[in-house]
């Protein structure tokens, strides 16, 4: 071999080692954006809960708690209110929530055993219901009529009977 093959070679390999350097470092900023853009979609617009409003130490204690085992909703402003819910297989407590028209109600959602889906069915709410946290929605109910709650997780045989239902009354109803 040449002198002036061999430093071609080298030019050569330099060259594609530089090519590769640039579609691996592409690669990777294109992986790192997909996972953002895949955690952000979650997270933001499918509505998934990671992190919410709190956590609970035992699960198997939650009804325990007061706000959790009275389940009522309290009101915390003029037209707002607030509620703890509990999924458990196979039913929600409280299974019946009645709202007047118009009210704004933030929801805590937690589970005492597996993982739930709380999906109000008409409405944006849906958030998973995960044993040792608290998510948290709020929404307000500006439509009169029974909402709906389904549970969107598989937790068991019963899944599909996890049913249980918010009624919006009307506003000028006494
Ligand atoms: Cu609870 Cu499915």
């Amino acid at each position: 071999m040449s002198e002036e093959s061999t430093s071609f070679e080298q030019a050569f390999h330099h060259s594609a080692e530089r090519h590769e350097r640039v579609w691996i470092f592409m690669a990777l900023v294109m992986l790192a954006l997909l996972t953002v853009c895949a955690m952000f979609y979650v997270v933001y617009d499918y509505g998934v809960v990671v992190k919410g409003a709190g956590s609970i130490r035992d699960p198997d204690s939650v009804m325990d708690t007061p706000a959790f085992r009275d389940g009522q909703l309290v009101q915390t402003g003029p037209d707002s209110y607030a509620v703890h819910v509990v999924g458990h297989i196979w039913q929600w407590t409280p299974g019946v929530i009645h709202v007047k028209q118009g009210s704004e109600v933030t929801f805590y959602v937690t589970s005492s055993d597996v993982l739930h889906g709380f999906e109000v069915q008409g409405t944006t709410i849906n958030l998973t219901a995960v044993p040792g946290a608290v998510g948290k929605v709020t929404y307000t109910f500006s439509h009169a009529g029974t909402y709906h709650v389904i549970c969107n997780e598989y937790c068991g045989i019963e899944h599909h009977s996890m049913i249980g239902s918010i009624v919006v009354d009307p506003k000028d109803a006494s």
